[in-house]
């Protein structure tokens, strides 16, 4: 039974990645929400039986480091993470530019959207949870893309954040691969979707952003190891 792991879970992106893979009785879903106390009536009705729901902050290292416990208990000793989904991510402040960066608001996406991503692979390498040919998405933008930028870049810190997600995935598809062999990390641009943080006015839903994002997922190569591509399967320049 393949298992997934999604980070953001709730709502968005997230909640609509939890909405069609619990669809297959086969698949296994950790959906991973920031806190539990949060209203998870949307996640609940998506969820399937084999759809479980754990806490994790990933802009709390302290919360990332005990859902990958949670992680470990819940999958038991058979069972590993094939396809990680690094979704959890915010925009803060899109109004500033380069010329009155707030320093929280700059420090605060770095914090979910590049370290949570970081510790997040760190954790659940630690606890022993992930297949050694895992499948990990880091959920980026096409904002986060230098050569997309240069026309017009949008939402300075964000974009800032997202660039650094980028080059992290690359990081990480290096340093992964002598403990894990077959591990292909890729970034994502999920296209511009509607939702609290794309906007009413955006292009896409959310169910034709992840059904091209999971078709992509799932026809991974090792040789796409350290790619970003769109939820089209076109590749997106660095
Ligand atoms: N929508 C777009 O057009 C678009 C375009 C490009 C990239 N993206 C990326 O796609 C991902 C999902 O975005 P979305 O459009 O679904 O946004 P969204 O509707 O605002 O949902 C964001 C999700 O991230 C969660 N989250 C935020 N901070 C978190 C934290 N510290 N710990 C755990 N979860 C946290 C939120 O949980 P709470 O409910 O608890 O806040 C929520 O579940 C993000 O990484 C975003 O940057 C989106």
């Amino acid at each position: 039974m393949p298992v997934y792991c999604i980070t953001g879970a709730n709502r968005g992106l997230g909640l609509e990645f939890v909405r069609q893979l619990a669809q297959s009785p086969s698949n296994v879903v950790l959906a991973l929400t920031r806190s539990l106390s949060s209203d998870l009536t949307d996640l609940k009705a998506a969820a399937s039986a084999n759809t479980h729901i754990l806490e994790c902050d990933v802009s709390d290292l302290l919360s990332i480091h005990h859902c990958s416990k949670e992680v470990a208990l819940t999958l038991g000793a058979t069972s590993k993470i094939d396809y990680l989904i690094n979704n959890a991510g915010v925009n803060i402040a899109s109004s500033q530019n380069s010329l009155n960066l707030g320093p929280d608001e700059l420090m605060a996406q770095i914090k979910t959207n590049v370290l949570g991503p970081a510790k997040t692979v760190e954790f659940l390498l630690m606890a022993g949870v992930l297949a050694e040919n895992a499948r990990i998405l880091n959920m980026s933008s096409g904002l986060g893309s230098i050569q997309s930028s240069l026309a017009s870049p949008k939402c300075t810190g964000y974009s800032i954040s997202k660039a650094a997600l980028d080059m992290l995935t690359v990081h990480q598809s290096n340093d992964l691969k002598e403990k894990l062999p077959g591990v292909v990390v890729i970034a994502m641009d999920p296209g511009w979707v509607r939702t609290r943080l794309g906007g009413e006015g955006a292009l896409l839903t959310t169910q034709e952003s992840i059904e091209g994002v999971l078709k992509v997922l799932h026809s991974l190569k090792v040789e796409d190891n350290s790619k970003f591509y769109q939820y089209n399967g076109e590749q997106v320049p660095w």
